[in-house]
């Protein structure tokens, strides 16, 4: 305790103008007009567990040919902020969860891209059939109508499609799609929030995040800017029909994964930029181990033919954001100031790129491929290897990217 207290004050010594800013903002009247990113919100940052930032960085490998950079573009402005990305058991597809609510298939060249699926009665085309702007601003308060499909897994033996909607909670739709059948969308008497993603067990059982019980999809921003560790890993089981808490307390859960033999699971934490796992069997079954700390903030984790796992990063952490996660008070003075978010985040020195990263069972890293400049990618939220090719989505822009691999 005393050792991390005293890590702290040394690195905000080493950011005096940091420092000497947060200082100076302390005099500022603390946003009257409700003028800042957190305007309106009761934003209650807190200290979480992040490892330091410069320990990450010294051992994390770097792409120096920018191999991500030679992916190729596809079906831009065909599909919009395409998050998971998913193939039927005949290899159909892929199947995207898109930003208007749909859930679509691509039926080859002379048919193009088809509605499959969507999450609830509450759809319209004329509400939610923003195209190319459904990933902007202007989808935003439509989004918890329309529904939002974040996470997407076939159970290959009956067909059936299994969704993680941030709004409606779990759903399944049969092999012919249609209108989704909601399966969970309370749990313990309290509605699921922010469903993400999920994983289906071999005996049926649907595990899967929900990443704040606070915040929505639209304000997930908040969650990573408190720092605030209210999100679960949720259990579905169909015999019964009844949801159960696995783990509750975790910062912005993510994606979902099983092992190979299914012995445990990956899911990632957002906010805490790291790869978790959780045992279902053997002598640690029940228990939590970290498996990677990341450079940056880590969206699905996909599992390929060979058992490792592809982990989409936005990278990178900075050193100044470090200053902020030990300090929330820092945070609370800095986010009221009445100016936009994207110009704060900037001050900070952020600026995301996108890694995605292999890793092994035992969380070793295989491979990280990187595209620094954006050439094709610049926000990642999932990638999927298939025979040779990897398919990379993103949440916030309109297109696919592909790369042969390995
Ligand atoms: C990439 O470049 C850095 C610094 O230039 C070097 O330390 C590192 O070994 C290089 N990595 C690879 C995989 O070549
Ligand atoms: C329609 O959307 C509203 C707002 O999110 C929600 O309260 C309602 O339950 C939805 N209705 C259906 C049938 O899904
Ligand atoms: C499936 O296995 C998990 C993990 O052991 C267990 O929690 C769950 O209840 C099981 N589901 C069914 C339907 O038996």
């Amino acid at each position: 305790m005393e050792k991390k207290s005293l890590l702290k004050d040394e690195t905000l010594l080493q950011h005096p103008l940091l420092l000497i800013l947060a200082l100076a903002l302390g005099f500022v009247v603390m946003d009257p007009l409700d003028m800042g990113p957190v305007g309106g919100h009761e934003f209650r940052p807190v200290k979480h567990e992040i490892a330091p930032y410069k320990q990450v960085m010294e051992k994390w490998p770097r792409d120096n040919h920018s191999r991500l950079g030679e992916g190729k573009l596809e079906f831009v402005d065909e599909v919009f902020g395409p998050e998971s990305l998913e193939f039927d058991g005949f290899g159909h597809g892929p199947y995207a969860g898109l930003a208007d609510g749909r859930i679509v298939r691509w039926m080859g060249e002379n048919v193009g891209w088809e509605t499959f699926a969507i999450v609830t009665t509450n759809w319209s085309e004329k509400l939610c059939a923003r195209g190319v702007d459904s990933t902007t601003a202007k989808q935003w308060k439509h989004e918890k109508w329309c529904g939002r499909p974040l996470g997407l897994r076939f159970n290959k033996e009956t067909g059936d499609l299994y969704i993680a909607d941030a709004y409606y909670g779990l759903l399944v739709v049969g092999p012919e799609g249609g209108l989704a059948t909601p399966l969970a969308i309370q749990v313990a008497g309290k509605p699921i929030l922010f469903a993400n993603d999920l994983d289906i067990h071999r005996n049926g059982s649907i595990f899967f995040t929900d990443t704040s019980k606070r915040y929505n999809r639209v304000n997930h921003f908040f969650i990573l800017l408190e720092g605030e560790a209210t999100g679960r890993l949720l259990r579905y089981d169909p015999p019964t029909k009844t949801t159960h808490v696995v783990l509750d307390g975790l910062a912005f859960p993510n994606g979902v994964q099983f092992s190979k033999d299914q012995s445990f699971l990956l899911f990632t934490e957002t906010t805490n930029c790291r790869l978790m796992k959780y045992w279902m069997e053997g002598p640690r079954a029940g228990t939590v181990e970290l498996v990677a700390n990341l450079p940056g903030f880590p969206d699905n984790v996909r599992i390929n033919e060979r058992g490792e796992f592809w982990v989409a990063i936005d990278c990178c952490r900075t050193a100044a954001q470090e200053v902020l996660t030990h300090n929330p008070w820092i945070r609370s003075v800095y986010f009221r100031l009445p100016i936009r978010m994207s110009i704060l985040a900037r001050m900070m020195g952020m600026r995301m790129y996108t890694v995605i990263s292999l890793f092994n069972e035992k969380g070793e890293i295989l491979e990280v491929l990187e595209d620094p400049k954006g050439v094709v990618m610049k926000l990642v939220s999932e990638v999927k290897e298939v025979q040779g090719k990897l398919w990379i989505g993103t949440v916030a822009h309109n297109h696919i990217a592909t790369l042969p691999y390995p």
